[in-house]
């Protein structure tokens, strides 16, 4: 469906035109002044200068033009030149009924070009628990991605596990020391290796901080897990099939976490998978004469002309051969673009990778492993810091688990939502029940409260704000829907069937409130576009913060269940479900849902 902001566009240009002055005068804005309009256009400024005129003259004859024009209810001319628009409650009817009628898209259509998008994010380290800058990259990636398909694009989420560094030569030196006999250190071992791993992810997530802290005392130890990190690399049997383990077993904890978080990823790739196209990638950047020796290390320069900050090489190899970060990224893109073809490649990490991308991507671009065609985009988000400022702990001071912090959000939300019980004897929730709706709740809080900020900025992880259920908070969004289904169901519960797609109830709206309302949802498609193409999960938070005030003024200053008048009723119930429709999109697109009840 085409935007209604388009459309009010088209009739303002076309009396711009009838009026005599270009068509590109005639471009409506949202409102900056509610009070006096709902839309805007300032076109008349700008012809003014061209026609050597007083803008007023111009508005003036525009908004004779549109004076009997069906699409609003107010023209207004206001000096110097300004032209103030409302739409008429009519129209604005109409429009509704026809989102209503696009089932599920509400007037948001589809991407005509549908484009393969790879989302980099997540980015666990195996064996190391998850950190405040994992949680972000799953909440903002998931929700990119979510967006993206909801526009119709072909989303691929790649996990890009971090499994190659030497936190896994640490594992196995100290699994060695522990279990010496184990057949996977036995150099002269040939046979298969057993199915079960030696260990559970208990032992795994003991084990790695114990060898960790242990090498930075024990120089010699260090040497070791170093010395098992280059054997694993290089290929040594008995390791990569430890390394599997490792892998097989952290992933399926790595899973379980991010279940919690409604996280889902289509691959479950990790840096070790890029391994294989490394020497034959290498070979050819020193073969296209891009790749050369600095220093002892192989690099490819990527500064540009026009560059403000100094960007160093991308260094390929060390001295010693060994890769890095940078070559597993870039071999990464290799495979990628060999298997799926992608029109875009997003990465999602803390902003202090920024350089490190801009490198990356650079170096990609100049070796022909990504076409120029082909988008690249690094989404550097900001820190997540507790009230202190400081980047955020858990209570007890300790880094931030990820099941800690859901452990804790999960009890203070439990305690609310046994509070508001108490409140309604009468609905009164099994235990079980309010467990389950509280984990929903405060999942909703930990989300919201992550992604109604702009990611780029660094935000304060406030579980008694982002908890409450009032103010721009997650909660405060469910609650809002779920007002909106006991409504609805009691509205069902007098007998009488909700509306259906086409059957076009709403009406030009009864009082000030369903206006306001109207308006906020006419601009859906407008936002989730803008949403996507800016990478913004943002804006679709401040779009429902909207959505959901504009909703509950409506519905305080409206009568709706006790309305006599069938049809005014039913229009109203028409708004409700386009409302709740919405809102629901939305939260699926920011990667949470609704309860029935809360
Ligand atoms: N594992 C990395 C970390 O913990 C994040 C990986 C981000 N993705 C990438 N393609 N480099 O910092």
């Amino acid at each position: 469906m085409k935007k209604l902001i388009d459309f009010i566009t088209d009739e303002v240009t076309k009396a711009f035109v009838e009026a005599g002055y270009d068509e590109k005068y005639g471009r409506v804005t949202l409102s900056n002044r509610p009070d006096l309009c709902e839309y805007q256009c300032n076109g008349a400024m700008a012809a003014a200068k061209e026609n050597h005129c007083a803008p007023f003259v111009i508005s003036d004859k525009v908004a004779e033009i549109l004076s009997g024009n069906e699409m609003f209810s107010m023209v207004e001319s206001v000096k110097p030149g300004f032209l103030n628009l409302k739409l008429s409650e009519g129209y604005l009817a109409s429009y509704m009924n026809g989102m209503q009628e696009d089932e599920g898209r509400f007037g948001c259509d589809k991407a005509e070009d549908p484009m393969t998008i790879l989302v980099d994010y997540g980015g666990p380290n195996i064996a190391k628990p998850l950190h405040v800058g994992h949680l972000r990259s799953a909440i903002i990636g998931e929700s990119v991605k979510r967006i993206g398909a909801y526009m119709g694009h072909h989303m691929i989420g790649d996990v890009h596990l971090g499994d190659w560094g030497l936190q896994l030569g640490l594992i196995i030196t100290e699994l060695k020391a522990r279990k010496p006999k184990l057949t996977y250190f036995d150099e002269n071992y040939e046979g298969e290796y057993p199915a079960e791993a030696p260990f559970t992810i208990s032992e795994l997530e003991e084990i790695y901080p114990y060898a960790s802290g242990k090498s930075k005392k024990d120089e010699a130890y260090k040497e070791a897990a170093m010395q098992a990190t280059y054997e694993l690399q290089q290929g040594r049997r008995g390791y990569r099939a430890l390394l599997e383990q490792i892998i097989n077993v952290s992933v399926t904890d790595l899973k379980k976490n991010y279940e919690n978080l409604n996280v889902h990823f289509e691959l479950w790739k990790g840096e070790s998978d890029a391994q294989p196209y490394i020497p034959a990638m290498v070979q050819k950047m020193k073969d296209d004469g891009f790749a050369y020796i600095s220093d002892g290390a192989l690099v490819v320069d990527v500064k540009e002309e026009t560059d403000t900050k100094e960007v160093p090489p991308c260094m390929i190899l060390k001295s010693d051969g060994a890769s890095l970060y940078n070559t597993t990224d870039l071999a990464t893109m290799v495979w990628r673009v060999q298997d799926y073809n992608p029109d875009m490649m997003i990465y999602l990490t803390d902003k202090r990778q920024e350089l490190y991308f801009t490198q990356v991507f650079r170096c990609a671009r100049k070796t022909g492993i990504v076409r120029p065609e082909v988008g690249l985009k690094h989404i550097g988000f900001g820190t997540m810091n507790g009230k202190d400022g400081k980047p955020f702990k858990t209570r007890q001071g300790g880094v931030m688990r990820l099941e800690y912090l859901l452990n804790e959000v999960n009890e203070e939300m439990q305690e609310k939502i046994s509070e508001n019980q108490k409140a309604k004897e009468d609905l009164a929730m099994t235990p079980e029940e309010a467990e389950k709706i509280a984990k929903t709740v405060a999942l909703a809080a930990i989300k919201y409260g992550d992604l109604s900020n702009q990611a780029s900025k660094d935000y304060i992880f406030d579980i008694d704000r982002f908890t409450s259920f009032e103010g721009n908070t997650g909660p405060y969004i469910l609650y809002t829907i779920v007002r909106i289904k006991s409504i609805l169901t009691k509205y069902e519960a007098l007998g009488k069937t909700l509306p259906g797609p086409k059957d076009h109830v709403i009406r030009p709206a009864h009082n000030a409130s369903e206006k306001d309302l109207m308006l906020v949802l006419s601009r859906y498609n407008a936002v989730i576009e803008n949403a996507f193409e800016e990478t913004a999960p943002h804006k679709l938070c401040a779009y429902i913060y909207e959505l959901a005030n504009a909703f509950n003024s409506f519905y305080h200053e409206t009568k709706i269940l006790a309305e006599a008048d069938e049809e005014t009723q039913r229009a109203y119930i028409g708004d409700l479900l386009l409302c709740k429709g919405i809102l629901e999109a939305c939260i699926d697109m920011l990667g949470f849902e609704a309860p029935d009840r809360m």
